[in-house]
C-alpha cells in the first residue's frame, strides 16, 4: 500500500484526502490538499472565486477524476480497487455504487422540474434503490415534514420559491439516506430573504449528528456550525482550524483579507 494509501485509509476519519491534486489542462486546480473529517462534524470550506472549493467537492462525489493521491469515504478508496500490488479503476457501475454513500446539493437546485416536490424525493429510492413505493412514500413524507414543506408535496418546482426548492433538493439528497453531505454554496443563488430557511434546515441537520462539508460564503453559519473551517486560495489549503481562530483570528493575511472583503 502506498502512503497516500495508508493515509487515505487510516484512522476513524469518515472521509480522508491524501495529498490531492487535480488538473484542468495546465491549471492547478488542486495542489497537494490533505484533509481528514471527522463522523458527525460539519466541515466549513470558505475562499474567493477560482480556489478549487467545488472543485475539491467535485473530487470527494467523483463527478471529477483526480489527478495525484487519494481520497477514502467511509472506509473505501474511492475509484480504484486493490489487487495485490496493483491498483485497479472501478467500473462505472461500481463508482456510481460508491457514490451513494454521499448526497450533494448544488447551489442551483437541480430538481426534476416534471416532478412534484414528492415525486422529487422518491425518485432515487424507487428507481435507483428499488425499495418498496409505500416505504419511502411514508419516508419522502416525514422528511417534507422535516423541511418544513409537508404542504407542498404536490407543488412543482416552477411554484415554489427558491428557498423552498433547495430545501426539497435537500430532502431529496437525505432520501438516499446518505452518510454524508456536500453543499456547494447551497444558499448563494437565494434572494437574502430565503437564506435563513434553508440555513435552519442544514442547523438542524448538522444536530442530527450528519457529517457535512459545507462550501459556504455565511460567514455567521459557518462560525455558529462548524466544527472545523478550511480557508482555500489558488488550489490549496492556506489556513485551516477551529471557526473562532480562522474566522475570528485568522492568521494568514489571505484569510483576513478574505473575511473581511466578505464582510464589507
Ligand atoms: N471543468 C473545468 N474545466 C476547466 N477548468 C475548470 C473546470 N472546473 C473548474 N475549472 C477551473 O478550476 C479552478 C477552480 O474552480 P472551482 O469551480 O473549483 O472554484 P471555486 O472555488 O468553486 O469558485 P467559485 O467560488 O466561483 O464557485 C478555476 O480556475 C476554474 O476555472
Ligand atoms: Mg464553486
Amino acid at each position: 500500500m502506498s502512503a497516500v494509501e495508508k493515509a487515505a485509509a487510516s484512522d476513524d476519519a469518515i472521509v480522508t484526502i491524501a495529498h490531492v491534486s487535480k488538473f484542468f489542462g495546465p491549471l492547478k486546480a488542486l495542489n497537494n490538499v490533505s484533509l481528514s473529517i471527522q463522523p458527525g462534524t460539519v466541515q466549513c470550506i470558505i475562499g474567493p472565486s477560482g480556489s478549487g472549493k467545488s472543485t475539491l467537492l467535485r473530487c470527494i462525489n467523483q463527478l471529477e477524476k483526480i489527478d495525484e493521491g487519494a481520497i477514502s469515504v467511509d472506509g473505501a478508496l474511492i475509484g480504484y480497487r486493490r489487487v495485490g500490488e496493483t491498483l485497479h479503476e472501478l467500473t462505472d457501475a461500481e463508482i456510481a455504487q460508491q457514490r451513494l454513500s454521499t448526497g450533494m446539493v448544488f447551489q442551483r437546485f437541480n430538481l426534476f422540474n416534471h416532478m412534484t416536490a414528492l415525486q422529487n424525493i422518491i425518485e432515487g429510492p424507487l428507481t435507483v434503490l428499488r425499495r418498496p413505493r409505500k416505504e419511502i412514500v411514508a419516508e419522502a413524507m416525514a422528511l417534507l415534514e422535516r423541511v418544513g414543506l409537508a404542504d407542498k408535496r404536490d407543488s412543482y418546482p416552477s411554484e415554489l420559491s427558491g428557498g423552498q426548492q433547495q430545501r426539497v433538493a435537500i430532502a431529496r439528497a437525505l432520501a438516499m439516506r446518505p452518510k454524508l453531505m456536500l453543499f456547494d454554496e447551497p444558499t448563494s443563488a437565494l434572494d437574502p430573504e430565503l437564506v435563513g430557511e434553508v440555513l435552519n434546515v442544514m442547523r438542524d441537520l448538522a444536530a442530527t449528528g450528519m457529517t457535512m462539508i459545507v462550501v459556504t460564503h455565511e460567514l455567521g453559519f459557518a462560525r455558529e456550525v462548524a466544527s472545523d473551517v478550511v480557508f482555500m486560495d489558488k488550489g490549496e489549503i492556506v489556513e485551516q482550524g477551529p471557526p473562532q481562530t480562522v474566522l475570528v483570528a485568522p492568521s494568514q493575511p489571505r484569510t483576513r483579507d478574505f473575511i473581511a472583503a466578505v464582510l464589507k
